[in-house]
């Protein structure tokens, strides 16, 4: 299932996959938003820029977004004042409203049609009791400096109690922005699709990107893959893990509510209009949960066409679609160097779902770094700190997932159950004292890995909604066949043999 950005720009840019060995200036690793806008501010500071993307240009995490633009990520600033303080809290709100700013001038300057319109933003609550925490986070917002309104009453066809409502933030068709990226991006430089970097070296001064296609030599390279496919140093892997998100298109002929909005706590609920052949659409999204956990059915849809239909009982839906995103443990990015060792390497990660103005903070201060330009954003963004991290529970998560994922065989079955899996399903069976991961086709046929993720090892997880073999330790995933789709992890699964 396609997400409505990618079923709408299908075949409006074709690349070529890397044919022979190059060198350059820069090398990106991964044409997503990130790996694009920094590939674009520098190639409109005349550097010699390669980006390199392992399948098509925007079509994974950033072609699968909800494309809200805005400095409101969820009720984030009272936190942010209360650990970091205020003056770091003020950064981070005019680095992100800046970055609105930043993406329309791109816009305008390149002449991207991209669906851009300005709207308002809304965190809501339909509780009583989380009324308080809204007023509380208009307060912050205010004493940052940004104007900030508590209303009780929005366009949603629901009644709330409060919501916080930011204006002038904006919503866009993601996709078509970054075919638009890539278009003043090739005016100068090179970019390459379904050529997949198999490693990174280091060599004298500069580094060597080895791909399936041939190899690349440049001086400094940028690790956009959403999740850093390097793991050491770095050490990426004990910071982030992955949660996926659910979102549907609906048509209705009822009237749809403008602005763009997310409910305030769990069920967390996000909607905002988009066209789709002239007509203005609906996009429901919600229904998240850890990447990794074992999924059996289509429940996740099924939960945000329940609550469609709730709204809209005559709506039809359009497209499904799910993705995921990289969740750094603190709950802020890393952006900057990738590690105090490696030199002229750099990386953006940890977007926790806010990547439309992230991803450009990203570009902006790596774009920046490649030129020796001081940007007064980059310290709140250091991608080396090492601090105590307050959020205890996530360390924990974290840990306890990746050892009972290596530890136990949470899905083992006896091999006599091989016929008891149905078609079109998959499960883990041991067979001769070894894990095997058995995928059954509609027609019976067996596809059969080894379990265990390329990345680290952890015992991977099905899912039966997009058949694919799911990592609960940092949210690698493989196809049905074991082909890698998802990074951290870069190689594929080892096939099985089996009778
Ligand atoms: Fe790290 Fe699978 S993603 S072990």
């Amino acid at each position: 299932m396609k997400s409505l950005w990618i079923e709408t720009t299908k075949d409006e840019i074709i690349l070529n996959p890397l044919e022979k060995d190059k060198e350059t200036e820069i090398c990106v690793i991964g044409g997503g938003l990130f790996g694009l806008t920094t590939a674009y501010y520098l190639t409109q500071q005349g550097k010699k820029v390669i980006v390199l993307e392992k399948g098509e240009i925007g079509e994974k995490v950033s072609g699968n977004t909800t494309g809200k633009i805005t400095s409101q990520h969820g009720l984030f600033y009272e936190h942010l004042i209360n650990d970091y303080g205020k003056e770091y809290a003020k950064k981070y709100l005019e680095a992100n409203e800046e970055a609105i700013e930043n993406i329309k001038e791109i816009i305008k300057k390149e002449q991207i049609e991209c669906e851009f319109y300005k709207q308002n933003a809304y965190v809501y609550t339909m509780q009583e009791d989380e009324v308080i925490e809204i007023q509380k986070e208009v307060e912050a917002v205010k004493e940052l400096g940004k104007e900030a309104e508590f209303v009780t009453q929005t366009e949603l066809p629901f009644k709330i109690k409060g919501a916080i409502k930011f204006k002038e933030q904006a919503q866009f068709h993601a996709r078509k922005y970054m075919i638009g990226l890539c278009k003043a991006i090739l005016k100068q430089n090179e970019i390459y699709a379904y050529t997949t970097v198999t490693d990174v070296v280091k060599e004298e001064d500069k580094y060597n990107i080895y791909t399936d296609r041939g190899n690349v030599k440049a001086k400094y390279v940028v690790i956009a893959t959403h999740y850093p496919i390097i793991n050491m140093p770095g050490f990426y892997f004990t910071k982030m893990y992955q949660s996926t998100s659910y979102l549907i298109a609906i048509e209705t002929d009822k009237k749809l509510p403008q602005g763009m909005y997310i409910s305030a706590k769990e069920p967390i609920y996000s909607f905002r209009t988009a066209t789709y052949n002239g007509k203005q659409i609906l996009l429901i999204g919600g229904s998240e949960h850890k990447t990794g956990k074992a999924i059996e059915d289509n429940s996740n849809y099924k939960e945000l066409e329940k609550k469609a239909k709730e709204l809209y009982p005559d709506c039809k839906i359009l497209f499904k679609w799910n993705t995921r995103d990289c969740i750094s443990l603190d709950k802020i990015p890393y952006i900057g160097e990738y590690s105090n060792i490696m030199k002229n390497m750099y990386v953006g990660t940890g977007f926790k779902k806010w990547g439309m103005t992230l991803s450009n903070i990203a570009g902006k201060i790596v774009s920046d770094k490649i030129m020796g330009k001081e940007n007064k954003y980059e310290t709140i963004f250091n991608s080396t700190r090492i601090k105590p991290i307050k959020n205890r529970w996530e360390v924990k998560n974290m840990v306890e997932e990746t050892v009972k994922s290596i530890v136990l065989n949470k899905f083992k079955i006896e091999p006599e159950d091989l016929k008891q899996i149905e078609n079109d399903n998959g499960a883990i069976i041991e067979i001769n004292g070894e894990n095997i991961g058995i995928y059954k086709d509609p027609q019976g046929k067996i596809y059969a890995v080894k379990p265990n993720c390329t990345h680290l090892g952890c015992l991977l997880t099905w899912n039966n909604l997009d058949k694919t073999w799911d990592c609960p330790c940092h949210g690698s995933r493989f196809d049905y066949m074991g082909r890698n789709i998802y990074e951290p992890a870069i190689k594929d699964l080892e096939i099985k043999n089996i009778k």
